[in-house]
């Protein structure tokens, strides 16, 4: 399919942003050139995956759809008990539904914005144990996404048990800049985990991603196919949740799958309650098929060389300009550190927020901001959070650019870089939701 691309220009590009109370969630997708808000449901099917849609069952019990799916996730992953949601935040709030209250401590490595607002959402709380190198994007360190386990262990004695219902990994880490988990983290993580007695529960949007790194990065890995390092990988879990829209390559859909039966019991209830009944839960028929088609393709080694390569080629030549980026490159992003881009814009004023309006404006690339904006408010406090890594976010969707576009996307940003000196000043929020806000926070300059 071939979609033609209006090339707007600089002027109309500012009237835009400006209507759009300088939120890049409010611009429409033909305003934009080059769309790397997000990896998450922007990619293209395969000729497989649409052959599948055709043969999609309907049935509102018993779906043929739902048991490809559910032997596939069995077969891939392990795990003999799945239900489909219409995407993953949808599973978390089913998951947590079942498993966070009041007071609980969720520990983890840099839980994503809506993992957060979850926990945050039932009055619980997320602890990031991620390595203190995750922050500081000049260090070169093969796994970032890794579990600082003194942390970690220092949360689980601090706690009682009962007060922490699991531990939550997120292969690969996105907020972190899709930086890979180690499989040697991994089962040390569910090792401490184990001796606690507490589950190791994962978010697994990106876990083929994780599983490629593991190949090339961990030298016990590297004669290993991409399935036996995600047999490994999901050896260490109890239960697992993905949003199926990154390395699903589908465009909508998610699923909880679980080795507890018992828990099992209690999710597929509240899956009828907010998704649907358990053998369609959010999803339909042909999207059930495609997405299990999507699994498979989702672990061939050439797809994910090819998928990874163009991150890192893009990484690599915002380099060559002098972009700082968070190094290594992680798989389905590149972050650019806004604090080091525009060291005179102070971080309360959302210098990741005016990387990404001043890219739409040079270039039409829609990026996405990861810093203060999404780390929102301290629900104790309600002040902003300042978190240490303060980016923009270019996501590459699957299958869907070129190296030009790439290519493209690096020039403007060397155009922003070479003037970044004459920025002192970003943003000042005119109104914002009470929770997950930069989806509709509206912002004005700040003059
Ligand atoms: N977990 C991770 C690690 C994610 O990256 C996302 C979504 C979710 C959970 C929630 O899944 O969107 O299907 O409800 N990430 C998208 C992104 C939105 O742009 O990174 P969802």
């Amino acid at each position: 399919m071939v979609e033609p691309v209006y090339f707007s220009s600089k002027e109309e590009r500012i009237n835009w942003i400006k209507h759009a109370d300088y939120n890049l969630f409010k611009l429409d997708s033909d305003w934009v050139i080059i769309d790397l808000m997000t990896d998450s449901g922007t990619g293209a099917m395969s000729e497989q995956q649409w052959a599948e849609v055709m043969l999609g069952d309907e049935s509102y019990a018993g779906s043929e759809s739902y048991y490809k799916l559910a032997r596939t996730v069995e077969e891939i992953m392990g795990f003999p008990h799945m239900v489909p949601t219409h995407q993953g935040r949808a599973a978390e709030n089913i998951l947590f539904s079942a498993t966070v209250k009041e007071g609980d401590i969720i520990p983890g490595n840099a839980h994503f914005d809506t993992t957060k607002g979850h926990i945050e959402f039932r009055k619980a709380h997320a602890v990031d144990c991620t390595i203190d190198a995750a922050f500081d994007t000049t260090i070169e360190h093969p796994f970032k996404g890794n579990v600082d386990l003194d942390k970690l262990k220092k949360i689980l004695d601090e706690h009682p048990r009962e007060k922490i219902p699991f531990i939550n990994l997120t292969i690969t880490c996105n907020t972190v800049g899709g930086q890979p988990v180690s499989l040697e983290n991994i089962k040390a993580v569910k090792a401490l985990a184990d001796d606690y007695g507490i589950p190791v529960y994962m978010d697994i949007a990106r876990y083929a991603e994780n599983a490629y790194f593991i190949k090339k990065r961990e030298a016990a890995y590297k004669d290993k196919s991409i399935q036996e390092i995600v047999h490994e990988t999901f050896a260490c879990c109890d239960t697992c949740w993905m949003s199926s829209k990154k390395d699903g390559l589908a465009n909508m859909g998610g699923l909880i799958a679980t080795k507890n039966e018992e828990l099992f019991t209690t999710i597929s209830n509240l899956t009828i309650i907010y998704e649907g009944f358990i053998t369609y839960g959010g999803m339909s028929g042909r999207d059930m098929g495609a997405l299990a088609v999507g699994l498979r393709e989702a672990l061939e080694f050439d797809y994910l060389e090819s998928r990874v390569e163009q991150v890192q080629y893009l990484g690599e030549k915002l380099m060559e300009y002098g972009v700082p980026i968070q190094t290594p490159v992680g798989g389905h992003a590149i972050f650019i550190d806004a604090l080091r881009f525009f060291p005179n814009v102070p971080q309360a004023q959302y210098p990741g927020q005016l990387l990404a309006v001043e890219s739409y404006i040079e270039g039409g690339v829609r990026g996405t901001e990861i810093g203060t904006l999404l780390a929102d408010r301290d629900p104790a406090t309600g002040l902003d959070r300042y978190p240490e890594l303060d980016t923009l976010r270019f996501a590459i969707p699957r299958r869907v650019y070129s190296r030009n576009h790439m290519d493209y996307v690096a020039a403007t940003m060397r155009n922003v870089f070479e003037r970044r000196n004459q920025y002192t000043k970003g943003f000042k929020i005119k109104w914002q939701a009470p929770i997950l806000r930069h989806f509709t926070v509206k912002l004005e300059r700040n003059v």
